[in-house]
């Protein structure tokens, strides 16, 4: 059964690789900071931040324009007290991309002027992929790419595939 083999062995390729190419770039996904309004004064960021859930590899989009505002990214401590001058990342360019390259608590400010006490702050909580519930995946919005295969399941139909193999050969 030659043939058979070549088959199974051709899925197990096409399956390996559709994974590999998923857990890559497809899951992450992008969020635009504040919708439409952009990084900016007189919006309510803690509501926006609250919609939705983040994971290792995805990224914030902060949409404004130099001078006006900055993004950083401060500790706890600073966060409260909008504390500039310790920051771990910050950036004043204009449409700053922020890629949230591993899990745990990330908290940003506006660095200009009092925006920062005028509330242009908020902390997110970017869980652990194996954590994450994919059970609420919350109303598709346009300011957000949502994920569409949890790589969970993908990875229990890879297994279930190596009995399967094993069982032909
Ligand atoms: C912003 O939204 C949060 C969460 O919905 C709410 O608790 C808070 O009171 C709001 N802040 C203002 C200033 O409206
Ligand atoms: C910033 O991003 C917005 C939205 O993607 C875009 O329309 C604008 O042209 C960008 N501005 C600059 C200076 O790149």
């Amino acid at each position: 059964m030659a043939g058979g083999r070549a088959v199974v062995w051709w899925l197990v390729v096409v399956v390996v690789g559709a994974a590999a190419m998923l857990m890559n770039g497809a899951h992450a996904a992008q969020y635009n900071v504040g919708g439409d309004s952009g990084w900016s004064l007189n919006v309510n960021y803690t509501a926006w931040a609250e919609k939705y859930e983040y994971l290792p590899g995805d990224s914030l989009f902060f949409k404004y324009t130099s001078p006006s505002h900055t993004v950083l990214q401060v500790t706890k401590e600073d966060y409260k007290e909008c504390k500039t001058s310790n920051a771990l990342f910050s950036d004043g360019k204009g449409n700053t991309t922020f890629s949230l390259s591993a899990e745990g608590q990330y908290w940003f400010i506006c660095g200009v002027g009092d925006h920062c006490s005028k509330e242009m702050k908020f902390t997110i909580n970017v869980l652990s992929s194996t954590s994450a519930a994919p059970a609420s995946p919350g109303p598709s919005s346009p300011d957000s790419a949502s994920n569409i295969i949890n790589p969970i399941h993908l990875l229990s139909f890879l297994l279930f595939l190596v009995p399967l193999a094993s069982f032909l050969f």
